[in-house]
């Protein structure tokens, strides 16, 4: 707030609003029992997250329904079956929102929504990769994404099933240390888009994980927030502990 004082009595005043949230990204592996989902909620609620993606709910289309929790009152799914795939978005009743559009994937992959949020518009989209090596998915991802993400902010979040640094993200000295196929299609768009792994430029050389593979015995970063370069450096990003599910929350604060 700025206060001038002009001699002729009149007082011009400024108020600059700033744009402050958090989205929380969580493979929850399963999010049907009641149990389960109580502990998972309360547990976003105390990470503060006004948007919230999930990555395997596992839920039915016939129970999207009881998806619900009173902090959140748009939610928003897209459901496969009752073992796998399912993410959802939601969005806290206290985050002022408008909605310009959304595409929800009918194979329970991902969700993209446009919005307003403070007048500044973002593109945000909620992703659940295929664990086997396929570059499509991603080049279907990034054709959904162009004809929405003009004049928008883009922040993408969710398990990628895939290490973009397989030195830095991926604990294990033995395991193959060349990048996956569809990991380097997403690094060239990343680079063609001018978008960039939000926790890796704060963290560049920082080995945390989000992930424990009880098969290959090892830890992995490979969920993780993408937004623009060019406002990246207005972000933080944390891992959270592994909870709950075998995947950790991540949170990304704009
Ligand atoms: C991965 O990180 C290492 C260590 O910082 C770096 O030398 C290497 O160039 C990175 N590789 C890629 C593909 O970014
Ligand atoms: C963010 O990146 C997307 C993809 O390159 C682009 O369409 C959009 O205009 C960019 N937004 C800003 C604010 O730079």
């Amino acid at each position: 707030k700025k206060k001038k004082k002009k001699k002729s009595g009149y007082v011009c005043v400024c108020v600059c609003v700033c744009i402050y949230f958090t989205v929380t990204s969580w493979n929850v592996r399963g999010i049907r029992s009641q149990a389960k989902k109580i502990k998972i909620f309360d547990y976003v609620s105390r990470l503060n997250a006004d948007i919230v993606f999930f990555q395997e709910t596992h839920l039915l289309k016939s129970e999207e329904k009881s998806l619900t929790d009173s902090n959140f009152n748009k939610i928003y799914n897209s459901c496969f079956n009752s073992r796998q795939r399912g993410v959802s978005v939601l969005l806290n009743k206290r985050l002022p929102v408008n909605i310009i559009n959304s595409v929800i994937d009918p194979e329970g992959r991902y969700i993209i929504i446009k919005v307003v949020i403070y007048n500044k518009c973002f593109t945000i989209l909620n992703l659940y990769a295929p664990n086997n090596d396929d570059p499509d998915f991603f080049h279907r991802i990034f054709s959904e994404l162009s004809d929405l993400s003009a004049d928008s902010s883009l922040i993408i979040g969710g398990d990628f099933n895939l290490a973009l640094n397989t030195s830095l993200d991926r604990s294990s000295k033995c395991s193959n240390t060349k990048p996956s196929r569809s990991a380097k299609v997403l690094m060239d768009y990343m680079e063609d888009l001018g978008i960039g792994d939000v926790w890796r430029l704060n963290n560049p050389t920082k080995k945390e994980y989000t992930f424990f593979s009880p098969v290959h015995k090892s830890f992995s970063r490979i969920d993780f927030f993408l937004s623009n370069n060019s406002i990246v450096h207005k972000m933080s990003s944390k891992i959270h502990p592994i909870i709950i599910s075998d995947h950790a929350p991540i949170s990304l604060t704009l």
